[in-house]
């Protein structure tokens, strides 16, 4: 009977699954991936070093309602860990504990409220940090403060400096508490100063032989770092005629360097080195957000009419988004109709009716599980371009083109932009827009590409392109209302945006799905869309 009654548990629990599926996706990262990536960060820190690594803050709106809640990049990457006030510790070499056990890093979470769980939602906690994100040492943020950690035994205390836009909270182990006690402990001086303490280290660390062309790069960084030029040592460090001076030098920065282990700049670098290109876990989250957004431009450029509202074409972008279970945008859409297609970083999106001659400039991201996209598509309100409209579109395309093909393992960061610039300064000349070539900047402001992944302007080193790196290739071109041309150019802004995967084998367009010839943008506006008949009451 016991057996029957086993036997009718299993079937109801299994037909409970099925009939209600899951609790939550179960294609996040798997543990695995971020264990290999603190190892890979452990690899690449320095001798008997100590990495500490704080998640993003909680920030409020107002009153008692905070904006959501999203996890830092780096943070994420490590640990998969998607709540506030959590710390990871990751140490160079193993550790030992006071019951004879080793462990190389720790990672600290919040404690688990039911209270709190009831209003907030659900917290890992411990366990959760143990059996799901595969953590073998997993405590209590509380637990942070008496932490036998001792910060003076490391050579090197790997942080990333605080922007002090953290809050104390209610609790004693929100972020602010974290933050105070690591300061405290790691003695990280008042005046800490991340710039002076890394400039310091570009002198120390300096080869003597090399010293006048590090003179050379510092006075670069005085120059940007305008209160650091009140620093005696460097500039006097820049200053000097020769090698000796600059060596006594050397040796009172290292004087002064003295006692104080704290690093705020390697972590950036491994960071940086890491996330530039991408594994093949990633990757498929990458290619996923970035497949939903250009679906998302293919039923937009069927539901496109004149006199829908910017604010409504956006909204179809992320409702498809959120169709296909993305959780976020990645950055605020920008969704600018005619001459506010020209404002670069366009985000109001208020205008009530695009007009019929109107180009619309949408640049829209999915977030699927961190992985963010970054497209960007160009079309006419009407289904149709101009003639204007179309011969601005073609340079834009062409400058593109060229700058995908630049893309290649081994080509400089700039390549894509060069190629890109080439294509659309010789446009504009052509068109009469402008006179001279330096001029093409007033039309083309902003770069061309940047790295994509976690974070749409991603981490990178800005290295020759290595396989496996996604950046974007997205020129443009905008001529605002009143500018210097003919008045048949103005309130006409292109942007073409798309996420190239850079392969031993060329570039790989991964954005390709969204139309992006003016035939084929043309060609998909006309076809009909589902939203044709969706209509909802007039209001008032
Ligand atoms: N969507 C922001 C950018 O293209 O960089
Ligand atoms: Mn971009
Ligand atoms: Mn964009």
């Amino acid at each position: 009977m016991k057996k029957i009654i086993f036997l009718l548990i299993n079937i109801l629990g299994l037909f409970n699954i099925a009939l209600f599926g899951q609790e939550e996706p179960t294609d996040f990262l798997p543990a695995d991936f971020h264990k290999e990536r603190r190892d890979a960060v452990r690899d690449m820190m320095p001798a008997n070093s100590v990495a500490v690594f704080f998640a993003n803050a909680q920030r409020n709106r107002a009153n008692d309602v905070d904006y959501i809640y999203h996890q830092d990049p780096d943070f994420y990457y490590l640990t998969g860990y998607k709540e506030p006030n959590a710390v990871l510790v990751i140490f160079s070499e193993n550790q030992k504990g006071s019951k004879g056990n080793t462990y190389n890093e720790i990672l600290y979470v919040q404690e688990r409220d039911p209270k709190a769980e009831q209003w907030n939602g659900k917290r890992l906690g411990v366990e959760g940090a143990k059996n799901k994100l595969g953590f073998e040492m997993a405590l209590n943020g509380k637990e942070f403060q008496d932490a036998p950690i001792d910060y003076s035994s490391f050579d090197t205390v790997l942080f990333f400096d605080f922007k002090n836009d953290y809050r104390d909270a209610q609790g004693k182990a929100d972020l602010f508490d974290l933050i105070k006690t690591f300061k405290e402990k790691a003695n990280y001086p008042s005046n800490y100063d991340a710039t002076k303490q890394r400039l310091y280290s570009m002198v120390k660390s300096t080869d003597i032989q090399n010293s006048a062309n590090v003179a050379q790069t510092l006075g670069r960084y005085l120059n940007y770092y305008e209160d650091l030029k009140e620093d005696a040592l460097l500039t006097g460090f820049v200053n000097a005629d020769d090698d000796k001076v600059r060596d006594e030098i050397k040796q009172k920065v290292t004087m002064e360097l003295q006692g104080n282990n704290l690093n705020s700049a390697a972590l950036s670098e491994i960071m940086n080195t890491l996330r530039e290109t991408k594994t093949q876990e990633e990757m498929v989250l990458l290619k996923k957000a970035i497949e939903i957004s250009s679906v998302g431009q293919i039923e937009v450029m069927k539901a496109m009419h004149p006199h829908m509202s910017e604010t409504e074409i956006q909204g179809v972008h992320e409702f498809v988004y959120k169709k296909y279970g993305a959780e976020y945008e990645g950055y605020p859409s920008i969704v600018g109709g005619g001459n506010n297609g020209c404002i670069l970083h366009y985000i109001e999106n208020n205008k009530p009716e695009v007009g019929n001659d109107d180009l619309v400039l949408m640049d829209l991201g999915a977030e699927y599980h961190g992985y963010t996209a970054d497209v960007t598509r160009t079309i006419p309100a009407s289904g149709k371009f101009t003639a204007e409209q179309k011969q601005i579109y073609d340079i834009v395309y062409n400058a593109q083109e060229a700058g995908i093909k630049a893309s290649v393992v081994g080509a400089p960061f700039q390549a894509p932009g060069q190629a890109a610039s080439k294509v659309v300064t010789e446009g504009l000349m052509k068109l009469g827009i402008i006179e001279k070539e330096e001029d093409a900047k007033i039309y083309f402001p902003h770069g061309t590409s940047h790295y994509l992944g976690l974070d749409v302007h991603d981490r990178g080193t800005y290295k020759p392109f290595q396989e496996n790196t996604v950046i974007t290739v997205e020129p443009g071109i905008y001529i605002p209302e009143g500018s210097d041309c003919d008045e048949k150019w103005w309130g006409i802004a292109v942007r073409i945006e798309d996420d190239i995967l850079i392969t031993k084998d060329g570039p790989v367009n991964l954005s390709a799905l969204a139309p992006r010839t003016t035939e084929a943008i043309e060609a998909t506006m006309a076809k009909a869309s589902p939203l044709d008949e969706f209509k909802l009451p007039q209001l008032d």
